[in-house]
């Protein structure tokens, strides 16, 4: 794409639109407003409103105005654009003209919608739309692993969901996988991460609704039907033919304490990546409101993992308070 000599002030507010976007919108339809930028005075004018229909020939001069770098949306319809680009995520990879804010916060939704989906059922074809998001997030993540304080800062607050929670322990599980392997990252360890990651409570799904939704305190006999989630969690994934090492470890261990006081085999021999888990599972189960217990500040739920070094990994546990000290994600809650 060319790209016209746009001045800060606009693009700012608006930004050039790639071609593959515009391929996907509704052609004589398209979803939101349209600018083209007159080189001549410099400035942007209105071309077509959300929801005018095009001719033909507008239809073609769209596509004309898009090559040469000359059509623009409004950022401040990123709400319709974001809700539109989320089930063509890997679109985001294509566009160049999205903050990486931007970007962070389609990412985020796009993985909500697809594991929604895939949590409610968890079968095979909607695996397959949840698996090829992640995909396209592990690529952009690792393009520049700087991206990842984006998603940290978009942390799920407030009432407790299963798929909320889930999406917290992937972001904050990938970045101390991250941090903690160093130079000895692979790409395929790290999508395999964040699989596991996303995955390690699936298995909730199998647990009675009721259960699930009560908000009060959990009866003795009720919460003894919690800890199978593990093992039912590590089927479901076995049935849908990934059973490879992390996601073992990330269903099975998550709950295992280091003291032996976690289920569902009391063990004190967790593996490494089963410990990391453990670290992102409870700090993410802590900063969200349970009916037993208030949502935690960022850095008091980091720090009260460190002062449980019988049950949780210090190495992973001081890394987490270290970069919530140093406000490493930026100011947090
Ligand atoms: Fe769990
Ligand atoms: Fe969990």
């Amino acid at each position: 794409m060319a790209t016209a000599a746009v001045p800060d002030k606009i693009s700012e507010e608006y930004y050039q639109i790639s071609e593959a976007i515009l391929e996907s919108f509704p052609k004589y339809r398209p979803p939101l407003d349209f600018f083209v930028f007159k080189t001549d005075i410099a400035q942007l004018v209105a071309y077509s409103r959300k929801g005018d229909r095009l001719s033909n020939e507008q239809v073609e001069e769209t596509r004309r105005l898009c090559s040469e770098g000359d059509l623009f949306v409004a950022r401040s319809d990123h709400p319709i654009y974001s809700q539109h680009i989320v089930k063509q995520l890997d679109l985001v990879l294509v566009d160049q003209n999205l903050k990486e804010a931007e970007v962070a916060d389609i990412c985020l939704r796009a993985l909500d919608l697809r594991l929604a989906d895939f949590l409610e059922q968890p079968v095979k074809a909607l695996f397959d739309f949840l698996y090829s998001d992640i995909q396209v997030i592990t690529e952009y993540l690792w393009n520049d692993m700087h991206r990842m304080r984006l998603f940290i800062r978009r942390l799920h607050r407030g009432e407790y969901s299963l798929q909320h929670h889930c999406i917290n322990t992937f972001c904050i599980g990938l970045w101390l996988f991250v941090e903690s392997k160093g130079e000895e990252l692979r790409r395929k360890d790290f999508d395999q991460a964040a699989l596991s990651l996303l995955l390690h409570d699936v298995g909730m799904v199998k647990i009675p609704s009721f259960i699930l939704s009560k908000t009060t305190p959990l009866k003795s006999e009720e919460k003894d039907k919690i800890p199978p989630h593990t093992l039912l969690g590590y089927k479901i994934m076995h049935k849908l033919d990934q059973s490879f090492d992390t996601l073992r470890q990330a269903t099975l261990e998550h709950h295992e304490r280091l003291d032996g006081s976690g289920y569902p085999q009391h063990s004190k021999d967790i593996s490494s990546f089963g410990r990391l888990v453990a670290v992102a599972d409870a700090f993410s189960a802590m900063i969200q409101t349970r009916p037993y217990a208030a949502a935690k500040d960022c850095l008091g739920a980091a720090r009260e993992l460190t002062e449980e070094k019988n049950r949780f990994d210090f190495a992973y546990s001081s890394k987490l308070l270290g970069a919530f000290i140093s406000e490493a994600f930026g100011r947090m809650k």
